[in-house]
């Protein structure tokens, strides 16, 4: 079967505002295909979800009603959703009830939803209940929790996941502003990617809005035993009352980190940016959900050390939340610019020997991921620009859209220079703002906006082997640290008898201690790894990364 559709992909009138015209108005009605949605936006496209829900913990369901509001072409007969094991129970044209066809499931991509319309058909009614499989959907016990006492229920939409719990085009291609009225247990609190309350309702009713268009894998609740602490003017974090003042502390520099964000790139465009601290079953680092972050409490070290993660997902504010990949193909377009942004925060706020080093680190990691990738027949998963058609888009989800992306864009700014790079990136964040861009699309406006307009020209071949060639070009940048060199020195003075009690660590960050611990070779014994433990207490350590990759290391020495 080809699930195949289309998507009508309609640059933002502002990218025409360009000096390059021509070129921007070729591209101004432009089919692009998504391979993971059923939806035929060309037909009929969702502009708005009012959706009205009752989360029910005793039956791990919630009951829903979504509105959603069409824009149609003037032959219009039908209009195409995405649906993952929903159960539709009826579908409302007005005060009439409609036929509507479930397709036939596909393991990934889940069902189609097909309901007649007519070209003036402004909204449709779906009402409709999850499954117990809805797999955006995590159901925690409350034993799962820090207070063990309420259970918890939060959602995880990207990649193609927001279709098992909202009957909606489920493409990063389609935006569509959202409103909700949601019912929870009366000791809960309700939060959404959306303007959020700062405390329960003692009704356990909560409306939200989001009133700037987004795509369907941005769509995001979460429900339990919440607090809110306030960090600044227009940011604060909401934990488990538990956690609540650890969170608060390790965030404390929030405010900091989107003014230095916000001096690099352009204004954030989301009024505020709250951070939500999950239980530890949350599978990601963190999710860039609009307004509120999600994000693992095991970035809770107590040292403030792995706040880059924050800085990442703040970043995907501009690059991913304002400035979409088309299809999942692209998905380096949010990643790859979101790392090389990310570092950028990192180094304005802490310097270029510190973001030097997590550079580094990630470096070390991609050129290992890509000799496994080789390694193990995925070779072509190492080309930017990926193909997962008939594939889960998860697939996608390595460190080559992450680091390799970083590579090309920081390939790019050693090339033309800083200034004016920076300058490209910001008005590549404006001018694209709520719209959708593909590889293909980037490249024209990295030729037109970078190269031509500074009189430069762009060496197209090189271009094409960063987006289109597997692994790394030979003139790759590689990331390199002084700071590491230093541990490098001090891992070989270990290793020549001085006493690890001995070393000169004073001041290491846990990226150094990372990138010591990642240093020990293969031959060393029980003896000197438990002498190492014992001087630093790898296996005390709050930051987990060093732990994780300190267990790595006790593994790998039996
Ligand atoms: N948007 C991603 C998480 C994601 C990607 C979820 C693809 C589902 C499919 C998020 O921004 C991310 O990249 N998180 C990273 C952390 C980051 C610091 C590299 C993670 O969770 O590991
Ligand atoms: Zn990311």
């Amino acid at each position: 079967m080809n699930f195949k559709l289309v998507v009508l992909l309609l640059l933002s009138a502002t990218a025409c505002q360009s000096s390059d015209k021509p070129e921007q108005e070729e591209d101004t009605k432009k089919v692009i295909m998504d391979p993971h949605s059923y939806a035929k936006p060309e037909e009929s496209v969702v502009t708005h979800l009012s959706w009205k829900a009752t989360v029910d913990f005793e039956n791990k369901k919630i009951d829903g009603q979504a509105t959603l509001h069409l824009k149609n072409s003037d032959d219009a007969k039908e209009v195409v959703l995405d649906t993952k094991a929903l159960k539709v129970e009826k579908v409302m044209i007005g005060k009439k009830e409609v036929n509507f066809t479930i397709g036939e499931p596909d393991k990934d991509l889940g069902s189609s939803l097909t309901v007649p319309i007519k070209s003036k058909t402004d909204s449709i009614i779906i009402y409709y209940s999850t499954s117990s499989s809805a797999e955006a959907l995590q159901w925690l016990t409350p034993a799962q929790t820090a207070g063990k006492k309420r259970p918890f229920l939060f959602t995880q939409s990207q990649a193609i996941l927001a279709r098992s719990w909202v009957p909606i085009q489920d493409s990063p291609g389609i935006r569509f502003t959202y409103e909700a009225s949601i019912t929870v247990p009366s000791d809960l609190l309700a939060l959404m990617s959306a303007e959020n309350p700062q405390e329960k309702s003692p009704t356990g009713e909560y409306h939200f809005i989001m009133d700037k268009p987004i795509p369907a894998y941005l769509l995001a609740l979460s429900v339990g035993d919440l607090t809110f602490k306030p960090l600044g003017d227009r940011s604060g974090v909401y934990a488990e009352p538990s956690v609540i003042e650890a969170a608060a502390y390790e965030f404390e520099d929030l405010e900091e980190m989107i003014s230095a964000a916000e001096s690099l790139y352009g204004p954030y465009q989301w009024g505020r940016y709250d951070l939500l601290v999950l239980p530890p079953s949350f599978p990601f680092g963190g999710m860039e959900n609009p307004k509120l972050t999600f994000a693992t409490p095991t970035i809770l070290a107590g040292d403030k050390s792995l706040t880059s993660l924050v800085a990442h997902e703040l970043a995907h504010s501009w690059s991913g939340n304002l400035v979409t990949n088309a299809t999942w193909n692209d998905f380096w377009l949010n990643e790859g610019f979101t790392v090389y942004f990310e570092n950028r925060i990192m180094e304005k706020m802490y310097g270029r020997d510190f973001s030097e080093m997590e550079a580094t680190l990630a470096y070390q990691g991609l050129l290992a991921e890509i000799e496994d990738m080789k390694n193990s027949g995925l070779g072509n998963d190492t080309k930017l620009k990926l193909e997962l058609t008939d594939r889960n888009p998860d697939d996608g989800m390595t460190s080559i859209a992450y680091d390799k992306g970083y590579l090309f864009l920081r390939s790019q700014e050693e090339k033309v220079g800083r200034e004016k790079f920076d300058a490209f990136l910001k008005d590549y964040f404006t001018s694209n703002a709520f719209s959708v861009m593909t590889t293909e699309s980037f490249i024209n406006q990295l030729d037109q906006k970078l190269y031509k307009k500074n009189g430069l020209v762009m060496d197209t071949a090189k271009i094409n082997e960063w987006i289109y060639q597997p692994g790394l070009p030979a003139d790759a940048p590689k990331p390199a640290s002084d700071k590491f060199a230093e541990v490098d020195e001090e891992m070989s003075r270990f290793l020549t008898e001085t006493a690890a009690n001995d070393l000169k660590t004073e001041g290491w960050t846990s990226q150094e201690w990372l990138h010591f611990v990642r240093a020990i070779p293969d031959n060393l014994s029980k003896d000197q790894m438990k002498a190492l433990d014992d001087a630093f207490g790898f296996t005390k350590s709050g930051n987990s990364e060093v732990l994780s990759e300190c267990l790595v290391q006790s593994v790998r020495h039996n």
